[in-house]
């Protein structure tokens, strides 16, 4: 059988690399190799009116390690994606939907980057695009955030995926090693675990062992969406960069706590607290005071856990009856509210041990390869009962054993 290889590369610094590779290649093939490279923009030359490569339907494999690097809402990569019939807000998600056209029916993708498209928001439109467009055979993650493209900045997991066009995957296969030097462990789940069919959201989801799976059904079993219990989580309204002219080392009149999250403690916040930014907030007009949030409880959660901390979800209460009065919160904080107003304080409470609990941490990881947890995350996750939460809110369970062990008494009840 004749291997015929078309490798296309932009950059004319490394062309003469990449055709070195490919001569190492047709010579190991002894004839039964063929290569041809073509220097050109992948994306624009192969979309549009204009387009001098025809990639269409036509390769049964492609193997890719995409560049990276955001894609402006008007740049004219973003734009040729747009009328190619997808949105991708970053360069490796539209190397990715390009390459799944170029492929026939049966035909396979296999690639390298970093898990970022499996949840969050930003890709949404293009995982349902990628979803529909094949069926996943396989998944590997490196864990380690650090080693694999240590050399790139990429501070997030990367993954290797492979994929089917137009084939319906009845069973993934999930592996992971810490890093590409590691040893691999591998089991295979039914499709419906990795991505469920019933999720909106289309988060591809990696539960990696048998204990991830039972942990993500456990929390998705919960009966609450954070709607149900007539909750939202929104960012912080303060951006202190936007409002240098409202901050204050000192009291002020007129002036309102503003937290961040160096403020958060052991389940509480410290306020102020000796953490080198300015802890005071002066409004001075209704820009400002309608960044202020009324005198309540409030569950907040970090948006960036720091190295430390074990956990990825942390979570503090911010008690009106310590501080009474208006709050700020600061933009790197998601806070839980009742429309922009306070809960109870054993909701408030018990929202922030459920978010604390070992089990949560671990549903987050099987889901979401960064670091950062933002609103929309949150608002996927699932929660007992409002008594429940309010039972948990009155236990005072500060430790992380003594969390834990609230949680697990209550899943078990
Ligand atoms: C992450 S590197 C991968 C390099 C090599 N394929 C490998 O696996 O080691 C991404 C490559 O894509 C190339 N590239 C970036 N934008 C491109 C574009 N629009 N069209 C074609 N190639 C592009 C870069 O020059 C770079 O060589």
């Amino acid at each position: 059988m004749l291997i015929e290889l078309l490798a296309i590369e932009r950059d004319p610094t490394v062309m003469s690399h990449l055709m070195a590779t490919l001569a190492a290649c047709e010579q190991a093939g002894a004839g039964r190799v063929k290569t041809r490279v073509v220097q050109a923009d992948f994306i624009l030359d192969s979309t549009g009116l204009g387009a001098s490569l025809s990639l269409e339907s036509q390769f049964d494999l492609v193997i890719e390690n995409p560049p990276y690097g955001k894609l402006g809402v008007t740049s004219a990569h973003r734009r040729a994606l747009r009328a190619a019939g997808v949105d991708v807000p970053n360069l490796y998600a539209a190397f990715l939907a390009l390459s799944l056209i170029a492929l026939r029916p049966g035909g396979q993708v296999v690639a390298i980057t970093p898990r970022s498209f499996f949840n969050g928001p930003y890709f949404g439109e293009f995982r349902t695009y990628l979803l529909n467009m094949i069926g996943l055979d396989r998944i590997h993650v490196f864990d380690s955030r650090s080693t694999v493209f240590a050399d790139t900045g990429v501070l997030q997991e990367n993954i290797i995926f492979s994929g089917t066009r137009s084939k319906t995957s009845s069973v993934v296969e999930l592996s992971v090693s810490h890093d590409h030097t590691d040893a691999v462990s591998s089991r295979t789940v039914p499709y419906e675990k990795v991505v469920f069919p019933d999720d909106p959201n289309k988060f591809i989801r990696l539960a990696t062992d048998d204990a991830d799976t039972e942990i993500a059904e456990l929390v998705l079993s919960q009966p609450c969406s954070l709607s149900n219990l007539g909750i939202q989580v929104s960012t912080g309204r303060v951006v202190d960069f936007r409002s240098r002219h409202a901050l204050s080392d000192i009291e002020l009149p007129g002036a309102v706590p503003l937290i961040y999250p160096g403020n958060l403690r052991d389940g509480a916040v410290e306020w102020p607290r000796a953490i080198r930014k300015a802890q005071w907030f002066q409004p001075s007009g209704d820009k400002d005071h309608g960044l202020l949030m009324p005198e309540g409880w409030y569950a907040i959660v970090k948006r960036f856990s720091s190295k430390e901390e074990r956990r990825r979800i942390v979570s503090s209460v911010w008690s009106p009856v310590a501080h009474p009065g208006q709050v700020a919160f600061e933009n790197h904080l998601n806070v839980f509210h009742s429309r922009g107003h306070g809960l109870d304080h054993e909701l408030a409470a018990g929202l922030a041990v459920w978010l604390n609990s070992s089990l949560i941490d671990k549903f987050f990881r099987t889901f979401s390869g960064h670091t950062q947890v933002n609103a929309t995350d949150l608002r996927t996750l699932r929660f007992p009962t409002l008594e429940d939460l309010r039972e948990l809110g009155c236990t005072h369970a500060v430790s992380q054993r003594d969390v834990d062990i609230r949680v697990k008494e209550l899943i078990a009840a």
